[in-house]
């Protein structure tokens, strides 16, 4: 025993592998960003949260303004909202579970599968999130990089499944790079005694899903969010289809109350304005294919396809850093990339018309001042 508050090496307790984590590196705030660079909040053009801006339906204020039960605890068993989630996904309520973000339920799925030392592949480029749940729970994290267009490299990941890998994550559409991931693919990857996490936070854009898969393999969790159809980022919102042999075993990990009744109440209000939302999906997926024609239209630019609210594209002959900092410095928020998977690229979220509008000006001065 010791005395003092400082005599104590409170770190010396931590797991060690805790100590070396590299951390999540997420997007900053519209108000950190616009008074750093002394900016207004409305002039500043977010493009680097694959958010929705549109923002959600209308009715979503409306339920939260006359929900009155703020004061009491949410429902443990998450029944109306499973019943609601179970209609839309078309998936029997009893193997629904919602969370704090589609986060929460990859965080979930770790919890798990992954013991210290097991190993967790992964395929990059990918979503960040995935690496990072594997460093927090001390997996040992194998990579298999994806092929040149950014398709599974499936004989690599094969080969890891075969050695007795315990979990894989796949986003479909695949983030930050767009592109969809071929159902027999799927299907094939799926044959392995590997749990299988598919993270179709996008799958509302390209209309694709595998859901319905999950009644067929026991080794398929499919984790969905209402961040970005539903323009609820912030709320926090998301839900994974569970097979039925996890059911029970994920009641008893869970957190009881994990999802606020705000959440609740906004997930129910979304799910009963299912047109307003569609419509705004509509837009984002037009506004993707008039902002695709308009980056291919710039030499130094290459749009990749995507089939999500986002464009990732290679960036020739400046570092992508540099394009993003002379963005930032007009305002526009975009994402880089420079990894060993991913070189030299640049991730742009679908906004509105008038978004894509003072991003196309904006690239244009810039490769202006480059060729100079
Ligand atoms: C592929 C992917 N999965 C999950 C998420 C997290 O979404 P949520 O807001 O539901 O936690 C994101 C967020 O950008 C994402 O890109």
């Amino acid at each position: 025993m010791t005395d003092g508050r400082r005599a104590h090496d409170i770190r010396r307790l931590v797991r060690p592998h805790l100590l070396e984590l590299p951390g999540y590196e997420p997007v900053e705030p519209v108000d950190v960003v616009a008074q750093r660079l002394g900016i207004p909040e409305d002039r500043i053009v977010k493009l680097d949260g694959n958010e929705n801006p549109y923002g959600p339906s209308p009715k979503v204020a409306a339920a939260l303004g006359a929900f009155g039960s703020y004061h009491l605890y949410p429902d443990p068993a998450q029944r109306r909202l499973r019943r609601a989630v179970g209609q839309y996904v078309g998936a029997d309520p009893e193997q629904i579970v919602l969370g704090s973000g589609s986060d929460e339920m990859l965080d979930l799925a770790a919890q798990l599968f992954l013991s210290p030392g097991d190993t967790m592949v992964n395929a990059p480029p990918t979503f960040g999130m995935y690496d990072f749940l594997g460093a927090v729970y001390n997996a040992r994290v194998v990579q298999a990089p994806r092929r040149e267009d950014f398709g599974l490299d499936l004989p690599a990941l094969e080969a890891v499944l075969r050695s007795g890998a315990r979990l894989l994550y796949l986003a479909a559409p695949n983030n930050p790079t767009g592109n969809p991931l071929p159902r027999e693919q799927l299907e094939r990857l799926l044959r392995y005694d590997t749990a299988v996490v598919l993270d179709e936070a996008y799958a509302e854009f390209d209309g694709e899903s595998a859901v319905d898969l999950v009644a067929q393999h026991d080794n398929l969790i499919v984790v969905r969010t209402f961040s970005k159809w539903a323009g609820l980022a912030g709320m926090r919102a998301g839900y994974a289809v569970l097979p039925p042999p996890l059911v029970d075993i994920v009641w008893k990990v869970k957190i009881p109350y994990n999802l606020s009744v705000a959440s609740e109440q906004a997930i129910l209000a979304s799910l009963d304005d299912r047109e307003t939302l569609k419509e705004h999906v509509r837009l984002i997926t037009e506004e993707r294919v008039r902002l695709s024609a308009r980056l291919a239209q710039l030499p130094w630019l290459r749009p990749y396809p995507s089939t999500a609210n986002f464009i990732l594209c290679e960036v020739r002959g400046v570092p992508a850093v540099h394009v993003r900092d002379q963005l930032r410095k007009r305002g526009i928020m975009i994402r880089y990339f420079d990894t060993p998977s991913l070189r030299n690229c640049v991730r742009i979220s679908i906004g509105k018309p008038e978004h894509s509008e003072r991003l196309t000006d904006a690239l244009r001065e810039i490769g202006a001042g480059v060729a100079g």
